[in-house]
């Protein structure tokens, strides 16, 4: 095995690196390891139980953040690569009382269940209003498909986005009416 891969031998430290970055505009300075995600730096050392762990893989969206205003999978992120960034959770959405306009949407709608997705769905669709992608619930539909609900609130979703983005719901596929409480295909 390459001498610089190997394991380290028993009881030696695991090394840790300093980062600075701010969380919800509050400045962090902190060692972390360099294996550590920053999903686990955010839920297990700074609190912030917000982000979900659902799958740990990139596949479900539930651990969404935004850095730097761009939605990422924090799962697959590694904390030591964050230093100066700006990173925003579920938990920095609202202004004290003041809820975001989707989190307001997403209560009016109805667009969960559990909930357990949920703050990833926030967080993302916080993101793709700021890429400025979608034009249509199609492409809402679309650029939001990296967001799993296992409880299928789909519709309720797209009806809680296109309505904060003051697009017409579901206009662009008379097809397929929004049908409240099924999963779309
Ligand atoms: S927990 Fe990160 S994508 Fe599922
Ligand atoms: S509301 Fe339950 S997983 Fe989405």
């Amino acid at each position: 095995m390459d001498d610089s891969i190997a394991a380290l031998p028993t009881g030696t430290a695991v090394p840790a690196y300093p980062i600075q970055f701010c969380v919800n505009g509050e400045p962090q300075n902190i060692q972390v390891e360099a294996y550590v995600t920053l999903l686990d730096l955010l839920r297990e050392r700074l609190g912030m139980t917000g982000s979900k762990k659902g799958c740990d893989h990139g596949q479900c969206g539930a651990c969404t953040v935004l850095v730097d205003g761009k939605r990422i999978n924090s799962c697959l992120a590694l904390a030591v690569m964050q230093n100066g960034k700006e990173i925003t959770t579920i938990e920095g959405l609202a202004q004290g009382e003041q809820l975001h306009p989707l989190q307001q949407a997403f209560i009016d709608h109805d667009a969960f269940q559990c909930g357990y997705c949920t703050p990833g769905q926030l967080c993302s669709a916080v993101g793709l209003i700021g890429e400025g992608q979608a034009s249509t619930p199609a492409e809402v539909r679309e650029l939001m498909s990296g967001n799993v609900c296992r409880c299928g609130a789909y519709p309720q979703i797209v009806a809680a986005i296109t309505e904060v983005m003051n697009m017409p719901e579901r206009k662009d596929n008379p097809e397929r009416p929004y049908l409240p409480g099924t999963v779309p295909a």
